[in-house]
């Protein structure tokens, strides 16, 4: 029997990858892309962050170009492929949807971003198809010569959206673009390291990020401004859930010990709409919430800092954008797909399976000494 090794769940402080894609600081409330804070790429389009997440560099000009022609017709051979599981449009979750419908892609041999484009270009594609069936509404065909985030919006709304929106969803889209080794990254790793295709890795890490831990976060945070209502009710509202035991969606996370640096990108991104005469009807309300629930779990758990995540200022911006709640998980995964991607490449390179060892607590036979291991490694 092996020796004993400590152990704690979540894998947490674990080391499973090197990385040349993200540097989350926990301690300091910093994210860098490939060298760069996250405040700076924010003004970017989503194309150039794919352009930095794919090559290693922001594109040029030419570059980016390329890549908004490859997400272009990624979105069109997406809506062509997509179109024989259409069923799958019925699910009642939009993520569960999603899931099959990515699912439906078939791998190619083809270049690396021809997969990705397709991939990307498929969850933007669905989620408006989905949004519209459910408003029972045909489905509006892509258009390639679109920026992604622009032409996400004109297939869910069948309308142009104008350029203050288009910014907003860019915005969005780049700050959650890439963030470590989250779950649903890890889960996509763990399933190329095992040289399976990229479809199966991001149809893997669909399923991991619908979790109301990860991120089906925003619609519940939605959900919990609505109960709440106004700000002199916050702090009642906030000490009774915690009594109750339960979490308050938007706050705390696994790394970050301060507050999350992608918040404030949202809420300048929030500032920026405003600016532009796009106000949100919960950005008043979700500050007060924000300083209530800070307070509310600084005397809940002391010893643990407890603070906002991007989960709370990506439900207040993407409903600002007119975005239902509803498609909240699946249009973070759009734009969380490009970081799935890179790391998908990353570890191709790597080409090492993943395949960590467990701790068996339970009984063994007579003949390897009886009764309960207290820790047998393998
Ligand atoms: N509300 C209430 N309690 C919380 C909390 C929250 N938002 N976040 C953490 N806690 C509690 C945990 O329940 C845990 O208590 P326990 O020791 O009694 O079980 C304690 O604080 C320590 O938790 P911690 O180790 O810091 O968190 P974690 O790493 O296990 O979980 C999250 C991180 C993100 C899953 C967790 O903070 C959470 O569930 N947040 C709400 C969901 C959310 O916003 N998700 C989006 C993440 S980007």
């Amino acid at each position: 029997m092996s020796e004993h090794r400590s152990f704690r769940p979540g894998l947490e402080d674990v080391v499973v990858a090197e990385t040349a894609l993200s540097w989350v600081d926990g301690e300091g409330g910093r994210l860098v892309v490939r060298g760069y804070p996250i405040e700076s790429l924010a003004g970017h389009r989503f194309e150039a962050m794919c352009g930095l997440l794919w090559d290693g560099a922001l594109p040029t000009p030419p570059r980016a170009e390329e890549i908004r022609r490859g997400l272009g017709d990624g979105r069109a051979e997406a809506f062509v492929e997509l179109a024989r599981s259409t069923a799958a449009l019925d699910a009642a979750d939009a993520m569960e949807s999603l899931r099959a419908g990515v699912a439906a892609l078939y791998g190619r041999p083809e270049p690396f971003e021809r997969t990705s484009c397709r991939l990307v270009g498929a969850i933007a594609v669905w989620l408006a198809a989905w949004h519209r069936r459910r408003l029972g509404l045909p489905p509006v065909a892509p258009d390639a010569r679109r920026s992604h985030a622009d032409d996400t919006l004109r297939m869910l709304a069948g309308t142009p959206a104008p350029p203050a929106f288009v910014r907003g969803l860019d915005a969005y889209l780049v700050t959650v673009a890439e963030h470590g080794m989250n779950a649903s990254t890890f889960t996509a790793r763990v399933v190329a390291s095992t040289r399976s295709d990229a479809v199966s890795a991001v149809v893997a890490a669909l399923g991991s990020l619908k979790g109301p831990l990860h991120g089906g976060a925003p619609g519940p945070v939605l959900d919990m401004l609505d109960a709440i209502g106004s700000e002199e009710r916050a702090a009642a509202w906030l000490s009774a859930e915690l009594a109750a035991g339960r979490r308050i969606m938007g706050l705390g996370h696994r790394v970050y010990r301060v507050r999350d640096p992608r918040a404030r990108v949202l809420e300048t991104a929030l500032a920026a709409l405003e600016a532009e005469g796009v106000a949100s009807r919960y950005l008043a309300l979700a500050r007060a919430v924000e300083r209530a629930a800070v307070a509310a779990l600084d005397a809940h758990r002391p010893e643990r800092r407890l603070r906002t995540n991007v989960e709370f200022y990506t439900a207040v911006l993407l409903d600002a954008l007119g975005i239902p709640r509803a498609l909240f998980t699946p249009v973070f995964a759009a734009g969380r797909s490009a970081g799935w991607l890179a790391h998908v490449a990353e570890e191709r390179a790597v080409d090492r399976l993943i395949r960590p060892r467990q701790r068996y607590v339970g009984p063994l036979p007579e003949d390897a000494g009886g009764g309960r291991p207290l820790a047998a490694v393998g």
